[in-house]
Formats: C-alpha cells, structure tokens, sequence
C-alpha cells in the first residue's frame, strides 16, 4: 500500500529498516513463542510472577540479591514517598531532595570515590557524561562490545567533534593500536564494560589501564552489572581489579542489584560539578524519584553489614547449583562469574521454541537473539537471584533436561557461533 501522508511514509520507511524488519520477522513467525513485551500481571511472593494467567518463576530480573522483596528496602520506599511526595518536580540543575544528596555522598562512601552523581538511569549517566567529559581535541576508543547505551553516546560525541574509533573486544593490543590512529588529540576516553553480561566475562583492566595512561586517556567502566553483586562489600569489579580509581570514571546500576531505580557516576570531586554543568540528561531531565534515593541508603547499609556474605552465599549456591545442574545435562553453559548464566541453543527459531517450553513448564527465562547476540547464536539466559530457592533452581534444571530430550541442544563441543558468543 502506498502511504499517502508524511507520517504514513515515516510509518513505511521505519518498517524497512533492518533491525524493526528483524524483530517484527520474528514476531510475526512465532506469536506463541515469542515472549517479548511480557505484561506481568502480579509479582510476588519471592520470584513469582504471574503472565498471561500462567504463575511461573522469574529467572528474568536483575534483581540478583532479591532485594526488591525485602520488607526494609520497601519501608524505605514508602517512607521516602511519605517524606517527599511522588515527585520533587524539578530538574535537579533546580534543586536536588535531601534524600538525593545523602545517597551520593553514602554511595561514595560506600565505592571509596571521592564522589558521586546519580541520575535517572545508567542508559542516561552515559547518553549524558561521555559527550560532557569530552570535546573536539578529544578522542573516545570505545570497546566493540560495550554495552549499547555507550556507542549511542559515543555518536553523540561524534556529532559534537570528538573523534571515535572502536577497538577489538577486551584486546589491550588493539586499544594501543586504536589510541595510536587517533593521535593527535588532547585527552582520550576509554570506554568499556565492567562486566559484559552476555558472557559474564570481566575484561583485564589493568593492562587497559596501562596502556589507556600511556595513551593520555582516562577509562570510563560501565559496571552496571557488577554494582552490589560483585567485589568486596558488592562494590563491583573496578576496584577489585585496579585497586583504585585513580584513572578512572565508574558507573554503576541502582536498578539491578540495588533494586532501587537509576544510575551514578562515580568520579573525583572537581567532576561532580563539571558533570553537573556538561550532562545534558541531568540539565534538562528530571531526577530518580526520590522515594527510591531514600532505599539507596538502606541498601547500602545491607551490603556494609554481615548479613552481605549470607546474601551472596544464597545466590553462589544458587548460581552454582543451576551451572552444575545445566553442564551435567551437557548443555553448553556460559558465565557463572556473575549471575547471568546462558545456555547455547543457536538457531533463532529454536532458541523462541526453547524458551517456550520452559515457560509453559513454570519457568520464565529469556529468549536472547540476534542482534543481542551473533547470528544463530540465540542463547536461553537465566538470572540467577538470591531469593531463588533450591526448589526452583532445580525445577528449572529438571525442566531443561525435558526441553534436551525435545529438541537437540549444542553439546560441550560447541559450533563456531557459540565460539563466536563466547568471545562477547
Ligand atoms: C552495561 C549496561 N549499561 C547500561 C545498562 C542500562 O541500564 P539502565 O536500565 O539503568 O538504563 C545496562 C542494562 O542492562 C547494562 O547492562
């Protein structure tokens, strides 16, 4: 059909664009299977969920400590909406709640930088600090795998002057290489994962690090996946593999394993104020809604305290139970690391048909596809979190090794599509 109106044709052109002919492809050949745009009708108790009239168990949220169904986490939530109302209505270049201060300041405490910045997601501290920290004598070396909110970023910075080049995956070589072809610029952004959350692999920051200071550039981790659940007290994977954050800016999630909402930078003191000035989504956009900025603190107060090592022993035991369980089945098995785990299936149809299954048999876990991963490298990754009791861990082993004798899974040996995944 021919459009006929400016916003017809925009409507027809948007449906030829690769990514929306893709997903829309997938949709369309598989409506039962397809599981995306859940609408979850009731969540609760522990990790139960209820979609489509079907009560199953959420292997899906990032939620990994459970903390999101904690009674203290929840009372600080109505206590902040009780305190502050449900909005504070301003952009925080306006005016900032109290409880928003005093979560920067226990958030740095807690990291050990000297300060911190919270904005409303990690997707909007990085859409907003990379094109703020640099301008058009600067360079940004981008690592091919960063997450999708940084390369979004990166061409915002592009488009203001800042060169930008990728380098290959986790390869200190290539960034030295990359770092060189950029040359001549006046300070330099490195820009990578703290942990890579489709592999669970953590990249060797020290030799980035070395060769990031030669260059006359500063890292910049997104370590969203690593905040609370990773490192010495949950303070993720930076200072556990630096031993400071001298040459470093760190960026972490309050909506994973905090179970709270938003994302921070954490930096030294002069950049709170620079960023302050430079990051367009904190100017013009409105804060975290302040309820959950008075949970920060009681989260954080969790993981400073001795009950932190219980919580991480749960979800260890959780997640080396379900790897145990998964690789005996002789699945291959990814991560394990952090509490992402994915099972290879390949095939995009297959991997649809894999996660239905699963769900019909009470267990919810996501279906993952190209171009989140290679092509036919679609993965089944489950998230493991603290509250998943043995009982559902092994409900959900039970169920793969029906799904195993279904369809035919990828053994050990693996095909060059899961290598290639396995490199991500
Ligand atoms: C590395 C990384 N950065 C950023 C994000 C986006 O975080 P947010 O939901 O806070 O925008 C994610 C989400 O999964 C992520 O894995």
């Amino acid at each position: 059909m021919t459009a006929t109106s400016p916003i017809e044709k925009l409507g027809q052109a948007l449906r030829q664009q690769t990514l929306v002919r893709i997903i829309e492809q997938f949709g369309a050949e598989h409506p039962d299977s397809h599981l995306k745009d859940l609408v979850i009708d009731e969540a609760g108790p522990g990790r139960a969920i209820v979609v489509n009239g079907r009560r199953v168990i959420n292997f899906g949220s990032d939620s990994f400590l459970g903390l999101d169904q904690d009674p203290r986490v929840q009372e600080a939530v109505r206590r902040g909406l009780q305190r502050w109302g449900t909005h504070n209505g301003s952009s925080r270049a306006f005016a900032s709640v109290r409880a928003n201060i005093e979560a920067e300041r226990k958030l740095a405490e807690w990291l050990g930088v000297e300060s911190v910045l919270i904005l409303p997601s990690v997707m909007l501290a990085n859409l907003g600090a990379i094109p703020g920290l640099v301008g058009r004598q600067d360079a940004i070396a981008l690592d091919e795998q960063a997450h999708s909110s940084m390369q979004e970023a990166a061409k915002i910075a592009r488009a203001n002057g800042t060169k930008v080049a990728t380098f290959a995956h986790s390869d200190p070589g290539a960034l030295e290489r990359t770092l060189a072809g950029l040359r001549p610029y006046r300070c330099g952004l490195v820009c990578l994962d703290g942990v890579y959350s489709m592999s669970g692999r953590i990249p060797p920051m020290v030799e980035l690090n070395t060769v990031a200071r030669a260059g006359d550039a500063v890292l910049y981790i997104d370590d969203a996946h690593g905040t609370g659940v990773l490192g010495n007290q949950g303070r993720g994977t930076v200072l556990e593999a630096l031993g400071s954050y001298d040459n470093t800016f760190v960026v972490g999630s309050l909506s994973k394993a905090f179970s709270c909402a938003g994302g921070f930078i954490g930096c030294p003191e002069p950049f709170h104020r620079l960023l302050k000035i430079r990051c367009a989504p904190y100017v013009f956009g409105g804060p975290v809604v302040p309820s959950y900025l008075e949970a920060v603190g009681t989260v954080i107060d969790i993981l400073r305290s001795d009950e932190y090592p219980a919580l991480r022993a749960r979800l260890d035991a959780a997640i080396g139970r379900l790897t145990r369980g998964l690789t005996e089945l002789g699945l291959v098995v990814m991560g394990g690391a952090t509490p992402i785990v994915s099972v290879l299936v390949g095939d995009e149809s297959k991997t649809l048909d894999a996660g239905k299954f699963l769900f019909d048999r009470g267990y919810y876990v996501q279906s993952v596809l190209f171009p989140a991963v290679p092509y036919h490298a679609g993965v089944l990754r489950i998230q493991c979190n603290a509250n998943h009791d043995a009982a559902a861990i092994e409900g959900l082993v039970h169920a793969f090794s029906a799904l195993a004798r279904t369809l035919a899974l990828p053994g050990p040996a693996g095909s060059s599509p899961a290598a290639a995944l396995d490199r991500r």
